[in-house]
């Protein structure tokens, strides 16, 4: 059995931040949400991996390389504009070749669990087996409609009147006949070949589709407070490990990673929580559900519910920063000299939130 992860696209929803990277790139507990995508089908004894990239491929092949790091092949796979899931699968074909496969959505973190399920596709007669969750908001996905027996009858894609609210969570398993699928279906409105429509042409020509409900947490990470979301749910599962220094005057409780080279000097740090290689935490307090990635410097600050990427820097604040997405090397501080103003350098489509004088 292969592996297929979709990473090309825009990423328009997590601007600023993926104007200049991928997306798929950013981490949720300090490790790139497609990582964890490339393991959980590692997980599953799966080592052949393509990784289909699009304007961000060059980033994504520097960080993921050949896979050594995971014991899998990494073969990449170019698409020339996001033309769709079904199209993605159309240009793999080489890659794949008669092989089943297992497809996911490069964006997506799912609560573990999910590999062994992939490791029986590999033996079971099945065409396709289609991951499925309970949503709140169905209309803005894929949806899938059962019938009594709990096989699909249906998919439509981000419907406005949702028959169910069960939603194709992004990971799909199909033997060679999607193949003959996505080169039988045309463009839908938003001028994409869609997967649900590939997958509803199966359905129609006697395949057999299966549904499996994954019943722990899913989230699709389109927009920043999902990122926040699916850190808080990965830091509530990690176990914990202190490779970096903590010095006497630090108080670091029991669920909090702090990864080597990491010093916390006289700081506070609630869990869970991780604070990543070569940081440095002075007279700081970092609380629950934050995850700080490597080579910052927080100095005189307090900060919570965050993630704050690569060589970035907060001194000298005397406000919290709270559910925030900060990307890398920003320098957020009080300056030192008057006039006490506001002074930014800032990227379009960034959100700054400043507390009022009522407060
Ligand atoms: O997140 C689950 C949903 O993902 C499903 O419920 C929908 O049925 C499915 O169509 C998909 O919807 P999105 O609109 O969220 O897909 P998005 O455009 O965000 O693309 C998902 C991933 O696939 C993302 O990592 C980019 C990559 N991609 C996307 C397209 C359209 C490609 O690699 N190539 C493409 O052509």
């Amino acid at each position: 059995m292969k592996g297929l992860v979709l990473s090309g696209g825009k990423g328009t929803r997590l601007y600023p931040l993926t104007y200049t990277s991928a997306k798929q790139l950013i981490p949720v507990a300090n490790k790139p949400v497609l990582f964890r995508v490339i393991e959980a089908i590692r997980d599953a004894n799966i080592t052949d991996i393509g990784i289909v990239v699009g304007d961000t491929a060059e980033e994504i092949e520097r960080a993921a390389g050949r896979g050594g790091r995971w014991g899998v092949n990494i073969s990449y796979i170019h698409q020339e504009a996001p033309l769709g899931l079904a199209h993605a699968v159309k240009i793999s074909e080489d890659f794949l070749g008669d092989e089943r496969f297992v497809m996911f959505l490069g964006d997506n973190v799912i609560q573990g669990g999910i590999s062994s399920l992939i490791a029986q596709f590999a033996s079971s007669e099945y065409n396709s087996q289609v991951v499925l969750t309970r949503v709140d908001m169905p209309e803005q996905y894929g949806v899938a409609e059962l019938d009594n027996e709990g096989r699909i009858v249906r998919l439509v894609e981000k419907p406005k009147e949702p028959p169910s609210d069960l939603a194709l969570v992004g990971i799909y398993m199909f033997d060679h006949h999607i193949f003959e699928a996505v080169n039988s279906i045309a463009p839908s409105w938003r001028g994409e070949l869609e997967i649900t429509d590939a997958i509803q042409w199966l359905v129609e020509h006697d395949r057999s589709v299966y549904p499996y409900v994954h019943r722990g947490w899913w989230i699709d990470t389109g927009r920043p407070g999902d990122m926040l979301e699916a850190n808080s749910l990965v830091l509530e599962e990690l176990t914990p490990h202190i490779d970096g220094y903590v010095d006497r005057d630090s108080e670091v409780d029991s669920r909090v990673t702090i990864e080597k080279g990491a010093e916390i000097i006289n700081s506070v740090v609630r869990g869970p929580a991780i604070i990543g290689e070569d940081t440095r935490l002075v007279n700081s307090y970092v609380g629950p559900f934050t995850s700080i990635y490597h080579h910052v410097l927080i100095e005189n600050a307090e900060i919570s519910r965050s993630i704050v990427l690569e060589h970035s820097q907060i001194r000298n604040l005397d406000q919290r920063i709270e559910d925030s997405l900060i990307g890398r090397h920003v320098i957020i501080h009080r300056s030192p000299i008057r006039p006490r103003a506001y002074k930014f350098t800032i990227g379009d489509h960034s959100h700054l939130g400043l507390l009022g004088n009522g407060r």
